[in-house]
């Protein structure tokens, strides 16, 4: 496997070392009960088509009213779907289902202890408890349209019930991921200008009880050092009536919103009625400089987008139990876990843990007890299940459909153990490649019609028309083995609207490298950069290779190189430092620190550490460092720069190359002999 990342082998050199990897064709008894089986969808979604066809994407959903222009071009490339209709999200997925529906479970929780009862939510239920909430928000928190609120909460009923609350009113919700520091969730609170921050006491992960409210009152604190007044923090009790937390309760300030609840038992928040426009969401995410950004995405269009991919890719029904085994503080949750599903009225599997607890046949105990029969989940879940056991999945009962990969490549091998062994080879695989930005799938294979290939993300989506250039703008051709920067030629329903409060940024992040004419309202002027690495197969399938940016996925999660950088920098013994992807075995990649030190200071084991503390302390656990180089100096251009390339060559044990032009290439040696020669201050 090439290694992804800004540092990563050349493009060429990527191309040359993929191998082509057999076909594989879905079982007939897939094909016989798939949503979409029909060869005529990629007619019916080809470029002559677009955009009317995603016509078919929004009649999954009910609207009050209907739109009237299902594209509008007008100010590029701010694209506006499915204008002048009026939907709101929270009866999309929780009312409309109450008549057919109200008895049936929406969402199952499995608490990580395995003696706990698991919450099952029916749709009745379910519509109790987020207009209860929803009141809550109006109220008591005198939330309204337009409002942000920030949600920091692990993956515990009340975050679905909070997110589609908040969708009622149409108070823009912002979910930071339960696992980042309270500074990172802080950021967000300032940058999305929100008052009031929604928690919990506690949840477990690893059989260890966390606290989470003692991260709230940090959250509080840190937020006003930035400015930013939080005026109220309410707090979900996992066990109503049970306080887990160690943090006192700020009167004035704190609330346990099932105190709240009960002033609000059995009333009814009407829906209120959203632009298609209107903006549902923020999902703040990592980019190439050192600000995450805030990715807005719209009511209309994404809710369409998410519903459609989710029946036709992950080939939803009412009938099946769906589990996506992923964050819902991530997009991947966001979309699919809590919208996508619930638009379709499915049964959505929440489980609060890690997957090897207590041992490794959990998740397969999980899926037999709950006849789970669509199974999502990332490479890296992957990976560390296998390790851990290979053969657990064949001592459980269970019979998935369909499976899905997503966050990173997946490795043939271990795409084959996915198949052959936790699918039993009974099961399909879409291996489905997007991103924060795109709201939902952009590359997969439709299961029914389009057979699968280890490690291939397939072809764009119906609707979905990518291209990849090379750095000149030039477009690579399918077949030819090389590899270059993937972009999307269109506008699609999913895509986030803008930057939240940066609208220059999400134009040149995105638009600035390839747009054709910026003064032009036609959107083939403006293919979308997605930021990775692709190489298209002679068949058409696209292979990822990964971010060419500044981003490195560990385990799933993106985080920015610069953003660690300046956590290592809070360190006041460090002047200068460099993050970059070291290649793992289970969680493809995890940061690796290089810092050099300011005048005077001696490298110890302590200041090493520091850095890993704080790294932690900034950003979160996720982001910790393997390992941290305390290094007489960086590697650097004549202009200054650093080469973070040649020092993941060094991490990598890979050749880094012709270094004779930069500024000290005598540096380059000093640093690979403390690396490879394991003289790492701290390993
Ligand atoms: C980056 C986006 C998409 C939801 C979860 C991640 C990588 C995503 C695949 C895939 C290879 C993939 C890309 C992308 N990625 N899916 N199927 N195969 N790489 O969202 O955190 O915004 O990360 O994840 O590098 O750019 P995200």
């Amino acid at each position: 496997m090439p290694t992804a990342g800004s540092d990563s082998t050349s493009e060429t050199e990527i191309g040359v070392y993929w191998k082509e990897e057999e076909l594989i064709h879905p079982p007939t008894r897939f094909i016989a009960q798939a949503n979409m089986a029909d060869p005529n969808i990629f007619e019916r979604f080809k470029e002559e088509n677009f955009p009317e066809c995603f016509k078919e994407y929004a009649d999954l959903l009910s609207w009050d009213r209907y739109w009237s222009t299902t594209l509008d071009t007008s100010n590029p490339p701010f694209w506006k779907w499915f204008v002048g209709g009026k939907l709101n999200a929270s009866y999309n997925c929780v009312d409309r289902h109450l008549r057919k529906y109200k008895n049936k479970a929406a969402i199952i929780w499995i608490p990580e202890q395995e003696d706990e009862p698991d919450q099952v939510l029916t749709y009745q239920e379910l519509h109790n408890r987020v207009n209860e909430f929803a009141l809550v928000l109006r109220d008591f928190a005198g939330l309204k349209k337009g409002d942000r609120v920030t949600f920091h909460l692990p993956m515990i009923p009340a975050l679905p019930i909070s997110m589609l609350a908040a969708a009622r009113l149409g108070i823009i919700h912002n979910q930071v991921f339960g696992g980042f520091s309270a500074k990172a969730c802080a950021e967000r609170i300032q940058d999305s200008e929100s008052h009031v921050l929604v928690t919990c006491d506690g949840y477990c992960r690893n059989g260890q009880l966390l606290d989470k409210k003692m991260d709230a009152d940090l959250t509080v604190e840190e937020a006003k050092k930035l400015g930013s007044d939080v005026k109220k923090v309410l707090v979900w009790r996992r066990y109503p009536d049970k306080y887990l937390s160690k943090s006192p309760m700020v009167a004035g300030r704190d609330y346990f919103i099932d105190d709240l609840l009960k002033e609000f038992r059995g009333k009814r928040a009407e829906p209120v009625s959203m632009d298609a426009e209107d903006p549902l969401f923020l999902m703040y995410s990592s980019g190439s400089t050192g600000r995450p950004k805030g990715c807005q995405h719209r009511t209309g269009g994404y809710l369409a987008y998410v519903a459609g991919t989710s029946k036709y890719v992950q080939d939803i029904h009412p009938e099946d139990v769906y589990w996506c085994f992923a964050d819902i503080g991530w997009i991947t949750g966001h979309s699919y876990i809590v919208y996508g599903p619930l638009s379709l009225a499915a049964t959505t599997v929440m489980y609060e843990g890690v997957p090897l607890f207590p041992d490794a046949g959990r998740p397969w105990r999980i899926a037999e007890r709950l006849g789970v029969d669509i199974f999502h989940t990332a490479p890296t879940t992957i990976r560390m299940m296998r390790k851990a056991g290979s053969n657990e999945p064949k001592k459980y009962n269970y019979h998935f459909k369909c499976m899905t990969t997503v966050g990173e490549p997946i490795e043939p091998e271990v795409w084959r153990w996915y198949y052959y062994v936790v699918g039993k080879g009974e099961a399909i695989i879409t291996d489905t490649w997007w991103l924060t930005e795109s709201g939902g799938f952009l590359c997969s294979t439709l299961p029914a019609l389009q057979p699968m290939k280890p490690g291939s993300a397939g072809t764009g989506m119906p609707g979905i028309y990518p291209v990849i250039y090379d750095d000149g703008g030039k477009e690579i051709r399918r077949g030819q083995g090389r590899a270059g920067n993937i972009c999307i030629r269109n506008p699609w329903p999913g895509i986030m609207q803008t930057i939240w409060g940066d609208p220059e940024r999400f134009v040149r992040q995105y638009y600035s490298k390839y747009c054709m004419n910026p003064n032009s309202t036609n959107w083939k002027d403006w293919p979308w950069m997605a930021g990775d690495g692709a190489v298209q197969a002679e068949d058409g399938y696209y292979r990822i290779l990964g971010r060419i940016d500044d981003v490195i996925k560990v385990a799933g999660h993106r985080l920015g190189t610069k953003e660690l950088e300046n956590a290592s920098l809070t360190t006041p013994e460090i002047s200068e430092a460099a993050a970059i992807a070291l290649t793992d075995e289970l969680r493809g990649h995890v940061p690796v620190i290089y810092a050099s030190l300011k005048p005077g200071i001696i490298p110890s084991k302590e200041i090493a550490e520091k850095v890993v503390a704080n790294i932690a302390k900034e950003l979160g656990p996720i982001a910790k460092p393997r390992a941290v180089y305390l290094v007489p100096d960086l590697p650097k251009t004549r202009s200054g720069k650093i080469m973070r390339r040649v020092l993941a060559s060094i991490s990598n044990s890979k050749d880094y190359g012709d270094i004779t032009t930069l500024a000290n290439p005598d540096i380059v040696e000093t640093i690979r002999k403390m690396v490879q020669g394991d003289k790492a201050v701290n390993k």
